[in-house]
Parts: structure tokens; sequence; C-alpha cells
């Protein structure tokens, strides 16, 4: 193993994902740190909603290993992988609706998803006031005991990322959390995802430039299901392989 191999606390090796003989994914390494904040950038299709869904073993790669911390998580089934730690933000907010932003919450805490542990489990002193916590840190606790319907597409993603948290994730998955938002919303997600750096690793989908900008870190740039570059988004936008790689989909769209 290589010292930047052992360094890595999520690590993708020779990972591939094969549909109907389709690669999707054909990734030789990648590597992120422990509490770091990497923003995954890329045309339409090019595998990064795909990369997620082999980290949290919602599809299992047709070759390659998964290394979670120091466990191979290869094969596993999501829901022992989210047992693990690792939580998941998906393109669409997925809130219950006829549900409160508190009740959402406290659905989200770790051991709630049986249905019985739900109806007869209570919330600890302990366990509300860390919600109520987080519900004022995303601003939402004016609207804690609203039903989610009533918040703007905003809220909800912060809802949804608050939920991530309190569920305990170590491992943030978050795909395209700007999408649709106001300027103004959007930079407070990025204010957000970046608080929870450090204490939580994260991963960020994201297609608007200005959102990644915010965010900083390091940039992968996924392409036909390869890593195509890695660095900052300065370094990863002068680079030529880059340029031609939006430039072309840019060029086929318009065509
Ligand atoms: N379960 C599946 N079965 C067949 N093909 C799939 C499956 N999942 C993904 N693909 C294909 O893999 C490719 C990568 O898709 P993916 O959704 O990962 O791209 P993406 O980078 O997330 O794109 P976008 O920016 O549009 O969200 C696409 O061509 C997609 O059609
Ligand atoms: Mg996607």
């Amino acid at each position: 193993m290589t010292t930047e191999q052992r360094a890595d606390w999520l690590q993708l090796q020779e990972i591939t994902a094969v549909f109907d003989g389709f690669k999707a994914l054909d990734i030789r390494h990648l590597g992120v740190d422990r509490g770091e904040l990497r923003t995954v950038i890329g045309p339409n299709g090019a595998g990064k909603t795909t990369m997620c869904d082999v980290i949290s073993g919602k599809t299992r790669p047709t070759s390659g290993k998964v290394f979670i911390g120091d466990q191979d998580v290869t094969g596993w089934a999501d829901s022992a992988i989210a047992a693990l730690g690792v939580g998941r933000k998906f393109q669409t907010p997925s809130v219950f609706d006829s549900l409160t932003v508190y009740e959402n919450m406290e659905l989200a805490l770790p051991g709630r998803r049986g249905v019985f542990t739900n109806i007869f489990r209570r919330e600890s002193t302990e366990e509300r006031d860390r919600i109520d916590a987080l519900l004022n840190r995303v601003h939402l606790i004016s609207r804690r005991d609203q039903p989610a319907r009533d918040l703007s597409h905003g809220q909800r993603q912060w809802l949804e990322i608050s939920m991530l948290m309190v569920s305990g994730a170590k491992l943030l998955l978050v795909d395209e959390p700007a999408a649709g938002l106001t300027d103004h919303e959007t930079a407070l997600t990025a204010d957000l995802l970046l608080e929870l750096k450090g204490e939580h690793t994260l991963i960020v989908i994201e297609h608007d430039m200005e959102f990644v900008r915010r965010l900083g870190g390091k940039v992968t740039v996924l392409c036909e299901g390869k890593v195509l570059a890695e660095g900052s988004l300065d370094q990863v936008s002068a680079d030529e392989r880059v340029r031609t790689a939006y430039l072309g989909r840019a060029g086929e769209r318009s065509a």
C-alpha cells in the first residue's frame, strides 16, 4: 500500500459498474480523507450518482473494492453500510410532507427506522435538545412544529441535511444540494456544508460552479465514468482535458 492510499479514509479501488454492457463507472483510484469535503463535478451521465450508489451499497460494483475507514465494505448491503455511518441526500428531497419538521428529525434519530421502535420509543431530553440545536443552526427552529409541506425548497434541503446529521452519519453523500435554490439559499447551503466538514466527511456532487467555488477544497472531475482530473477548482478548470470534456458536451447539446 502506498502512503497516499493509507492516508485516505474512503477509498475506491479499481471500481467498475457495468449496466447491460455499458461501463457507467471506471475509477482506478479515488481517496477522500477523514473530515474532508470533496466536491465531485462532471457532465450529465458522468457517473456521479452511480459513484454514490456504489459507496452507499445501493449498487454493487461489477469489480473493484470500496473501503470505508479500515473496513472493506465491498458487496455489503446498503443497510449495513448505512449502519456503519454512511448517510445520503438524494437529488430530490425525501422528507415526509405531512410530518412536522421536528417529527422528521425524530424519525432520523439512530435506530428509528423500524416501525415499532418509532411508535414506542420516546426521544430523550438529550435527543430533543440535540434536534433543537440543529434546527436552530439551520434556521428552522421557528418552523419546528409546522408540517414539512410548508417549507420552501431550500428549507427542505436544510431539513434533509440536518436529518443526516442527527442520524449520526460520519460520511455524508450529498447529491446536487443547490439545484433549484435561490442565490441566497445556495450561499446558506454552502455555509452549512462547510460547517459540517471536519466533524463529518462529505462528498458533494454539484453542477453550480459558484457553489463549488464557495465550498473550496478539492474537486474531482468525473467524465464518462472516469476520474478526469483532481485538484482545486482553479487547477481543474485550467486543465485542457476538463475544458474539452465540458465544451464537447456543450457542443453536442447545441448541435
Ligand atoms: N441502474 C442503472 N441501469 C442502467 N444504467 C444506469 C443505471 N444507473 C446509471 N446508469 C447509467 O450510467 C450513466 C451514469 O449515470 P449517473 O446517474 O451516475 O450520472 P450523473 O453523473 O449522476 O449525471 P447527472 O449529472 O445527470 O445527475 C448514465 O448513462 C446512466 O444512464
Ligand atoms: Mg446524478
